[in-house]
């Protein structure tokens, strides 16, 4: 088995398995080229070669212990028929799905996967390429997050359009949520009959929501995924992200089928110690925001990460995506301090 995999599965191991969110990506001159080849990011999406190519750049050159299949959460969408784009510099633009008409379109769940057979091959690809000992996580966004960007049509912060509309829409919502949910569920089987190791739920958006919400609308559907998937594949561990969700993190530590919880990093590591850490193997939670500072800063807030979390096993990963603007060798700095630490 592997590092990342023992960990997960309550192996004792000598040290942290790391990986990072978006670890391919623009920080990544190789990264750049390769997206410049495809001509744009939906295209790299659905290129199995260029797509497999960028997953490996990052394991290549740093040595992560496990690779994130190269796709995008929005990628269900697109493939459920709605027009997505990404625009250079602004990210996703979606048509809005808001009312009964508009839901009837993306009604036939069945369809995705004509549109989703090219990230499927990337999966197998990678299955081939991949180094011994590194496995392959596979994703899908959350039905909530998936539905902020389905109704306002774009990122938006405090997702208050989506918000708004699960109040006064709730039967339409509900109906999206439905839909996404069991369209998720059919997409992670795919991929993991396609070989992915283990699969991650994003709910990046989960923070907008109050916290019966996040239980009704992040944690209920999240639960309805993993143990639907898990029914058909128990052995496949499942890394739930519940962005900023604050407290209610503890309701997602109660879940015995999720197996992992990747936590944010506005959360207290005090906090998180005591009523997560004890409970679930966790992922974090540096800020990426370390990552475009000097050694020395970046080295002291490492030091605290670590020792915080150092009383339980846990997986190393950043508190969110890492961002264009990181360092290179600050990456290699953070790889080589945890591949040189001692549990
Ligand atoms: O390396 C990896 O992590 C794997 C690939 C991956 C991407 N997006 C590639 C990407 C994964 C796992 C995602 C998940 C994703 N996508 C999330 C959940 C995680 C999170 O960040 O909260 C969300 C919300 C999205 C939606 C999305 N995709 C947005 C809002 C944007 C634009 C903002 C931005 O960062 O540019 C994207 C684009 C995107 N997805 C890029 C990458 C590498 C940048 C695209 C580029 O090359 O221009």
């Amino acid at each position: 088995m592997s590092l990342f995999l023992e960990c997960i599965k309550g192996i004792p191991v000598e040290r942290p398995p790391i990986w990072f969110m978006r670890q391919a990506g623009r920080y990544l001159s190789e990264y750049r080229n390769t997206r410049k080849e495809a001509g744009s990011f939906l295209n790299l999406c659905y290129n199995s070669d260029l797509a497999t190519e960028v997953t490996l750049q990052p394991i290549e050159k740093f040595g992560f212990d496990a690779a994130i299949l190269f796709a995008d959460i929005l990628l269900i969408l697109d493939a459920l028929g709605v027009n997505v784009q990404f625009i250079e510099g602004q990210g996703p633009l979606l048509e809005p799905v808001r009312d009964k008409r508009d839901i009837q379109k993306i009604k036939n769940i069945e369809k995705i996967h004509e549109k989703l057979t090219p990230v499927y091959n990337t999966v197998r690809k990678l299955k081939n390429q991949l180094p011994v000992g590194v496995p392959l996580i596979g994703f899908a966004g959350a039905p909530w997050t998936l539905a902020t960007y389905l109704i306002n049509g774009k990122g938006e912060q405090g997702s208050l359009t989506a918000k708004k509309f699960l109040i006064e829409n709730n039967e339409e919502f509900e109906e999206i949520m439905n839909l996404l949910t069991e369209a998720t569920i059919e997409y992670l089987v795919m991929q993991i009959k396609a070989g992915a190791d283990v699969i991650k739920i994003f709910d990046s958006w989960a923070g907008a929501l109050n916290a019966d919400m996040v239980r009704r609308y992040s944690l209920d559907p999240i639960k309805t995924i993993v143990s639907k998937v898990k029914g058909l594949y128990p052995e496949i561990p499942f890394i739930v992200f519940p962005r900023s969700v604050n407290t209610t993190y503890r309701d997602f530590a109660e879940v015995d089928q999720f197996d992992v919880l990747a936590v944010d990093q506005f959360l207290d590591r005090k906090w998180i110690a005591n009523k997560l850490q004890s409970k679930k193997i966790i992922q974090g939670n540096l800020d990426p925001l370390f990552l475009t500072q000097k050694s020395a800063i970046l080295l002291k807030e490492l030091k605290t990460v670590t020792s915080d979390f150092k009383h339980y096993p846990y997986i190393f990963n950043l508190g969110h995506g890492i961002t264009p603007d990181a360092k290179v060798e600050n990456v290699s700095l953070v790889v080589d301090y945890i591949k040189g630490l001692k549990l």
